[in-house]
């Protein structure tokens, strides 16, 4: 029997309510250790240290999965932690994301409210011996000084509690089957900076601005008389006076409160996090920037994209979506990290994964998240809104099923296979992307009593905050639900049928006629001679990208005159992630980069020009006049719009991965050089070697400079041109 599953969970006695927990355990060493191993998890998050030592460097562990379903235990090497004669344990254990109750958000899907633990320390001794100490009730427990936590509202600490009672630990028999070994990449601290500048805002606030905002948490050292309570609030923009703008974050109170014991501290919360730029400091007297450090916390990526041009502004959005990737991936992606919302919504991730994939190294990120994804799925297929699963409320009673969101169960593992080019990826997360798929076909037939009927739904999210209208406020999109799901359909079971192949799996004929009939029904329903019905940018821009038009001059043609007359993206979540491939399908290029250069309201840009350092949730979350959206959804973190980095990478640097031969085995550089932006310089770093792309413009023409990895094979498409490239550097000097 695996050792750690000897361990018993524990709890405290009495209820701590809203104070984390800590457990103890004393313990003798007899004898010289070989190795040491502390197997370890929590319902909620842990802090473990031995010996007052950190086990790791590991933040908020054991993150966050389907809890009902799966929780990881993470196994740490602790040989070096242990001494000869008598050592303490201490685990403090905060409420983290297993009970985070904030009003609607509830995941009211846990039963246990009390922090507990499990954990199992194995010993090796030279002598070749074994000893395991394991949790049960030998163990004490006691309140910590953390007086206070919550993932949203953050936390408090009483330095003047020196250390509450301690009680004998309560065994109590948990749920233990469902306890599996870490998988997916540990959360850790990363980058750190000091504060800016202080900032005295008109009502007198002291604000300290770093400069970026980020996801993470504060630490900063202050004294202050005894008893006197120190609070930061945490939050993202100043308001158009220049004031403390907190209203935004909702229901999430992102305090971090100290209670002083009149001795000089440094301190930095345990269980909580925040998204945020500034901090408010009350209670101190003497606020000094250098002072408080922000400390950046996400999941460990490795950086893999950089994207660099002659545009500045271009180059600090190019910043804001990665600052926008680090801030949402903090375990699993999430929408935005700092209202009381936080999950893992999965139309946002969908749109995202492509970039997320150049950007970093997310393979074994979206793996487990994937796995999450698969256990959360029900029999009949269908995917929550968000994953892990809560019972999201104003998403139904039941909070299943979206098109474009649900999708990401087909989304999202296609783009890793096609980002890292490994078939593991497809055969581990087939199951649900033929869940989903049939799902959406069982649909279809109860629709029809029977017989296929499209569309599978008229239902979902559509084209999120799409923005027809400059001063839309809405969040539904204007493009029909109906147009939407069936063209999801239609990738979906396109998808399906390219991972059967790619597997060598035998596809069941029916969905290929399916598929067949899907076309038909969109081409009939939501078309006329080539042209859509229904004049959107995403209606034209999903037939386009999905290839489902039968007319592809026309709807092109439709969709740049509908950019043209408007001049502007009118798109949401979806349609903006694809509407610039489909202006480069359209070979309309240069328009596709007018939109990314447009800096007024609204475009990509535009936040930058306002002081964007990450991605809005929302095209108007300041508009020009310097008013906010409604601040029951504005969120100044949210990545969805930095999807057209992939774009960026793909087609203006031209490092395009041939999707027939995944993982960059084989890379068309075919980029689109633009006389506004007279040098573009990009990398991805495959797992074949770096791939690059660098080129300039020159006195009658550009010149070009492609690496193709060592292991790849590569061409480039130059007006029109194509070259044969080597491995290496390639150097192409065109004249026009
Ligand atoms: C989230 C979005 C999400 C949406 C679903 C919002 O509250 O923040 O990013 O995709 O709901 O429609």
């Amino acid at each position: 029997m695996n050792t750690f599953l000897k361990a018993m969970w524990i709890k405290a006695k009495v209820n701590n309510g809203d104070a984390a927990t800590d457990f103890y355990k004393t313990l003798k060493i007899e004898k010289n250790v070989e190795k040491a191993t502390l197997h370890i998890t929590a319902h909620g998050v842990f802090e473990a240290f031995i010996n007052s030592k950190r086990v790791s460097s590991d933040v908020l562990m054991p993150g966050w999965t389907s809890y009902t379903k799966r929780l990881r235990y993470i196994s740490y090497d602790v040989t070096d932690l242990l001494k000869k004669g008598r050592n303490e344990i201490k685990v403090g254990v905060g409420k983290g994301w297993f009970f985070h109750n904030v009003d609607c958000w509830g995941t009211d899907v846990l039963k246990h409210d009390e922090a507990a633990l499990i954990c199992a320390l194995e010993v090796t001794y030279e002598d070749k011996t074994t000893e395991e100490f394991l949790s049960n009730d030998s163990w004490k427990t006691a309140k910590s000084n953390i007086i206070y936590n919550n993932i949203y509202n953050g936390e408090t600490i009483d330095f003047r509690v020196k250390e509450f009672r301690k009680t004998p630990a309560v065994e109590v028999s948990y749920m233990r089957n469902h306890l599996i070994p870490f998988e997916g990449v540990p959360i850790r601290e990363q980058e750190r900076f000091k504060g800016e500048q202080l900032i005295v805002t008109p009502k007198g606030e002291k604000v300290i601005d770093f400069g970026q905002e980020v996801t993470g948490y504060v630490e900063f050292s202050a004294k202050a008389p005894k008893g006197r309570k120190i609070v930061i609030k945490h939050f993202e923009v100043l308001d158009k006076k220049g004031n403390v703008y907190t209203e935004n974050l909702r229901g999430a109170r992102a305090t971090y409160t100290v209670v002083s014991d009149g001795k000089p501290f440094t301190v930095k919360p345990s269980y909580t996090f925040y998204g945020f730029r500034y901090i408010q400091v009350i209670g101190l007297k003497d606020v000094k920037p250098e002072d408080f450090t922000a400390i950046v916390v996400h999941s460990e990526m490795k950086r893999t994209g950089y994207f660099s041009c002659a545009n500045e502004l271009l180059n600090k959005f190019a910043q804001n979506v990665v600052w926008g990737q680090k801030g949402n991936f903090l375990d699993i992606p999430t929408d935005c990290p700092q209202r009381d919302e936080r999950l893992g919504w999965t139309g946002d991730a969908a749109m995202f994964s492509r970039t997320a994939a150049i950007n970093f190294d997310v393979r074994d990120f979206f793996d487990k998240w994937l796995n999450d994804l698969e256990a959360d799925q029900l029999a009949d297929g269908s995917v929550p809104h968000v994953v892990p699963y809560c019972n999201v409320y104003w998403s139904g009673p039941d909070g299943y099923n979206a098109p474009a969101w649900s999708d990401v169960a087909v989304i999202a593992p296609w783009e890793m296979y096609v980002a890292y080019g490994d078939k593991k990826i497809l055969s581990d997360h087939y199951v649900p992307i033929k869940k989903w798929v049939d799902f959406m076909i069982a649909e279809c037939e109860k629709n029809g009593g029977g017989e296929i009927k499209f569309p599978w739904t008229e239902g979902g999210f559509g084209d999120w905050l799409s923005l027809e209208e400059l001063n839309r406020e809405d969040a539904l999109g204007v493009t029909d639900n109906g147009l939407v799901s069936t063209a999801f359909l239609i990738n979906g079971l396109r998808t399906l049928i390219k991972v059967d192949g790619i597997l060598g799996y035998k596809t069941d004929k029916k969905y290929q006629a399916i598929l067949e009939s899907a076309i038909e029904f969109f081409r009939s329903e939501y078309m006329e001679n080539g042209r859509m019905k229904q004049e959107t940018q995403t209606a034209a821009v999903l037939a386009i990208v999905f290839s489902i038009t039968d007319n592809m001059e026309e709807t092109c043609k439709q969709l740049a005159e509908n950019v043209r007359k408007h001049g502007r993206i009118t798109t949401g979540f979806i349609g903006s992630t694809y509407l610039l491939y489909a202006l480069t399908m359209a070979n309309e290029d240069k328009l596709a980069t007018d939109l990314l250069l447009r800096t007024e309201y609204p475009s990509w840009l535009y936040p930058v020009t306002k002081g964007a350092t990450t991605v809005w949730e929302r095209w108007n979350g300041i508009f020009p006049d310097g008013r906010f959206a409604n601040a029951g959804m504005n969120s100044f973190n949210h990545y969805a719009y930095g999807s057209v980095l992939s774009w960026m990478f793909r087609h203006l640097a031209g490092i395009c991965p041939d999707e027939e031969k995944a993982g960059y085995k084989k890379i068309v550089f075919e980029p689109a050089p633009d006389e506004r932006i007279p040098w573009v310089k990009a990398s991805v770093d495959t797992v074949r070697g770096t791939a690059a792309s660098y080129y300039k413009k020159t006195d009658d023409g550009w010149s070009f400079e492609f690496t193709v990895p060592e292991k790849s094979e590569a061409k480039a498409i130059l007006f029109g041109k194509e070259y044969s490239l080597k491995k290496g550097i390639n150097r192409i000097s065109v004249k026009l």
